[in-house]
């Protein structure tokens, strides 16, 4: 199969992980394109492509605007192949908050008329390292408020790379039948 992955980033780990899932699906023996949905080159034609992952974070609440945009503007492309969403986000990472990350998604949904085959939750990151003064504060926030312990000042992964590999082999799978 020809793969497309589209990701929206703005710290750089839904990067990571969507060459994460490029990885597991060239290993598995397909060919895989990776677009980055705020470039003028995910303007790509999906009629190319028997199977879509697209990949975004979250950030206040709402998923990047490049990739509303892109399953806005194809979305009945998108609906009529196999398709996956990995939303990532802080929520996804506790058992208490997935019904907010859940949320997002669900969100989503119904503004881009999109409607994924199946979806993934993850965990994303924390970059203390790298925010500026309102990031900071405004994680700082977020992560006192879900327990997620990284208040040390330091960078920390939440994301379950083995549920990645596995939900991309169960969407190869699903997609090839
Ligand atoms: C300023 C900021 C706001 C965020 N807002 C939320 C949020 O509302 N809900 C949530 O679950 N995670 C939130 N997050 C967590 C991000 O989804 C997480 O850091 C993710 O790894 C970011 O992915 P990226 O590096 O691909 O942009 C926020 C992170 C930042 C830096």
């Amino acid at each position: 199969m020809n793969v497309l992955i589209v990701y929206g980033t703005t710290e750089g780990q839904t990067r990571k992980i969507a060459e994460r899932v490029a990885k597991d699906v060239s290993g598995r023996g397909h060919a895989v394109e990776v677009h980055d949905a705020g470039e003028s080159d995910a303007n790509v034609d999906l009629n190319a492509f028997q199977a879509v992952v697209v990949a975004g974070s979250v950030h206040q609440e709402q998923h990047q605007k490049a990739i509303k945009n892109f399953a806005t503007a194809h979305s009945k492309q998108l609906n009529s192949r196999p398709s996956a969403f990995v939303s990532v986000s802080f929520s996804a990472a506790l058992e208490d908050t997935r019904p907010e990350a859940q949320r997002y998604v669900d969100q989503f949904v119904e503004l881009t008329g999109w409607q994924p085959r199946m979806t993934l939750l993850l965990g994303g990151a924390v970059r203390f390292t790298e925010y500026d003064y309102f990031q900071e504060q405004v994680v700082k926030f977020i992560v006192m408020k879900r327990g997620l312990a990284a208040d040390d000042g330091g960078d920390r992964e939440f994301t379950d790379w083995n549920a990645l590999d596995g939900f991309v082999g169960a969407f190869l799978k699903s997609a090839a039948d």
